[in-house]
């Protein structure tokens, strides 16, 4: 297969679509792969790193997209992408159809085939490509709550660790999830004092399992939360409703109670975030004060760090991008469910019914493209 892979030209981002480890795996598996010029420059790979795998670099995004039978991005194709899009082509890259019409209804004009990285599902319901920038927001959610608590940035002066004869800071983490769960470790690693909510029983029983002993688990409810934002240093937000918008579990009454200088770190924000106050920043400025609270609301946290979030994305994708090159969509879709479960849009015709409904526009079974 004909693979191409374009340079990501959203504001802003700096990841890419393949490592050359990836292409190297490609290549040498009889596919053709074309790289665009410094696609990979913001995540630390040169064109000469491709080059060495037997890839090819291509001067411009329109020379990839008309070579290219799959093209494998990051992002969904922004407008000046549309019309480079050709009938039958397979993208495989983030879409979150749902919240952007005109893009869907591009993709339905262009006639290409549109695979999803973000409802590619397992069995066990998990989703296998969203779960990594899970793992690098959760890990960055402490990071970055350590720097702002520093008196500088507004925060309460406390080292998250604290020292010996002095107390760490508390920690205080809303859903033990993927994100919960990866920022619990992190947290807990710099010694700090951790406890994770969640309304899943079962989940705390495993998470109060596998943790060090400086993490608890408590029940989420209002009273608990109430409760615990008094005296914690920062606050995560980590909670999912598949689906839906986040509750809001900190409601704007509460921060009153808080301590001057605690910081939220709502990565919920980009469900519309578990905190009531938050709204989206960026990493220019990522901060906002509200009742000498700091608000933390970057909505693509993992955009940070480009290189690990490359890594970590391409290592989830690359067994799917292989197992498509190798059979072509129709076969490698009609043998996976997980894959299949991926396709969004296929010729003009919307398969994935959430997508329909979110637009009112006609659904069309999946089963009817595949063998
Ligand atoms: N800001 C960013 O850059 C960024 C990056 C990655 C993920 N996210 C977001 O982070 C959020 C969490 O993702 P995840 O992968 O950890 O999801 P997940 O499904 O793995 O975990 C969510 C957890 O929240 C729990 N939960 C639901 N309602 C709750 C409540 N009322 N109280 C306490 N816990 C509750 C669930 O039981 C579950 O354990 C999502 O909204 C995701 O989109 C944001």
């Amino acid at each position: 297969m004909i693979i191409g892979v374009p340079k990501e030209i959203k504001n802003n981002e700096n990841r890419v679509g393949l490592t050359p480890a990836g292409a190297k795996e490609l290549v040498k598996r009889g596919h053709e792969v074309y790289i665009q010029s410094t696609s990979g420059d913001g995540s630390g790979f040169t064109d000469t790193d491709y080059e060495s795998t037997g890839a090819n670099i291509l001067e411009t995004i329109e020379e990839v997209y008309a070579v290219a039978e799959m093209i494998i991005k990051v992002k969904e194709p922004i407008e000046a992408e549309y019309d480079l899009i050709k009938e039958d082509q397979l993208l495989f890259t983030y879409f979150h159809f749902a919240s952007y019409e005109p893009l869907t209804m591009a993709m339905i004009k262009n006639k290409s085939v549109c695979l999803a990285y973000e409802t590619v599902e397992s069995s066990d319901r998990s989703l296998p490509l969203l779960i990594p920038m899970s793992e690098v927001a959760g890990r960055m959610a402490i990071q970055q709550g350590a720097k702002f608590l520093e008196k500088p940035l507004k925060g309460r002066g406390i080292l998250l660790g604290g020292v010996p004869g002095v107390s760490p800071a508390k920690v205080l983490i809303l859903g033990g999830g993927i994100v919960g769960t990866n920022a619990a470790k992190m947290a807990a690693g710099l010694g700090a004092d951790v406890t994770i909510m969640d309304l899943n029983l079962g989940r705390l029983r495993y998470l109060d399992d596998i943790m060090p002993a400086n993490v608890k688990t408590v029940m989420s409810n209002e009273y608990n939360i109430r409760a615990l934002i008094q005296d914690h240093d920062l606050i995560v937000g980590a909670v999912l409703i598949p689906g839906a918008k986040a509750p809001s579990l900190i409601t704007r009454d509460m921060l009153k109670t808080m301590r001057p200088g605690t910081v939220l770190v709502d990565v919920a924000v980009d469900q519309g975030g578990c905190i009531e106050t938050c709204k989206p920043t960026t990493h220019e400025d990522p901060t906002f004060i509200i009742d000498d609270v700091i608000h933390y609301c970057v909505a693509n946290m993992p955009g940070a760090v480009p290189y690990t979030s490359t890594v970590a994305l391409t290592n989830a994708t690359l067994p799917y991008a292989i197992e498509l090159a190798g059979k072509g969509w129709k076969q490698a879709c009609s043998d996976r469910e997980d894959l299949k479960l991926g396709l969004n849009i296929i010729k003009g015709e919307i398969v994935y019914k959430a997508v329909a409904e979110t637009f009112d526009l006609p659904y069309t079974e999946v089963d009817k493209f595949l063998n």
